[in-house]
């Protein structure tokens, strides 16, 4: 081998290397930038479960009250019923709607206990940790718990939620704060998508729905989340579970809502998740979990 063979390798193993340390060093930014994502996530956690213990307290306190006030209610009536006054049935008609907004009261904050209880356990139990999870109970409310997230930043959205829950489900198996994750996460695109459709285009009578539903099948239970918001493009479809892939302007997506669930539901749960779409039409999100976990 002569000696200008020779410069041109190097030369050439040079390029190959600066190339190279190009790389890794756009590399290293990106890994960068997913730590300090990561830990700016787990202060929020711990922000949160401050936030929950300190809600619990109260909460408590309006729950308690409810159902002695309810007791309070049932003596009223007793001895009303039990008096001879003329006014009695006035006052009886005034004591059943004091008992019918308790009982809303009561039933409200029962959920806020709820949700309150769940995501206080999902902070403190580890994260792999399998419960038995009443499904639909958790899709009712942590669906509802992310349209109030979005309508939080944006008082006029407004979207019709359909329920089309199998009673016979019961009890799941579940990761349930991974789990619940991946229901926030879905509703909150769905959520986007029929707002984004209400507000880009001009469709007179358009009404954003989202359908939430729960179906036995077989062994496993397939769960649907389907809008009839702005809709997937063929090509956009296959990218959608890519890690850092979003059409969202930034600083309102992180791109990491998919990769995450599809991890959550695929290893997790040895389940399936997937997509179908028709831009401008639907977009329905499938997840299908194992019952035997
Ligand atoms: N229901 C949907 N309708 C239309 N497009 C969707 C829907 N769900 C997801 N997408 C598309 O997939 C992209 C990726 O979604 P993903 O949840 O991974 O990230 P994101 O919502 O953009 O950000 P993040 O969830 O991290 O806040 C979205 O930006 C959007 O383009
Ligand atoms: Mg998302």
């Amino acid at each position: 081998m002569d000696s200008s063979n020779e410069i041109e390798d190097l030369q050439q193993a040079n390029a190959t290397l600066s190339e190279n340390i190009q790389k890794l060093g756009s590399e290293m930014e990106l890994v960068q930038q997913r730590f300090e994502q990561q830990s700016k996530l787990a202060g929020i956690g711990q922000l949160t479960a401050g936030i929950l213990h300190e809600i619990r307290n109260p909460l408590n306190f309006v729950n308690n009250f409810s159902r002695l006030t309810l007791d309070l209610v049932t003596e009223m009536k007793e001895l009303l019923n039990a008096s001879e006054s003329t006014e009695t049935e006035e006052v009886l008609e005034l004591v059943d709607m004091v008992n019918v907004n308790i009982n809303r009261i009561l039933e409200n904050g029962s959920r806020a206990e709820r949700i309150v209880q769940t995501m206080l356990t999902q902070t403190r139990t580890d994260a792999n940790q399998v419960i038995p999870t009443d499904l639909n109970q958790l899709l009712e409310e942590f669906s509802k718990l992310a349209y109030q997230g979005v309508r939080g930043n944006d008082k006029e959205f407004n979207v019709k939620f359909i329920f089309r829950l199998d009673p016979g489900i019961g009890k799941v198996n579940l990761m349930a704060s991974e789990f619940t994750r991946v229901i926030i996460n879905l509703v909150n695109n769905a959520c986007y998508a029929v707002n984004a459709r209400s507000k880009e285009q001009n469709e007179p009578g358009y009404v954003p729905e989202i359908m939430v539903s729960s179906a036995l099948n077989g062994d496993w239970v397939d769960i649907r989340i389907r809008d009839n918001g702005i809709g997937i493009s063929q090509d956009t479809v296959e990218k959608v579970f890519n890690p850092f892939f979003t059409t969202k302007p930034p600083g309102e997506g992180t791109g990491l809502g998919l990769s995450l669930s599809m991890a959550t539901i695929n290893e997790m749960h040895k389940g399936k998740l997937t997509v179908t779409s028709e831009k401008g039409v639907f977009t329905e999100f499938v997840i299908s979990i194992p019952l035997n976990l």
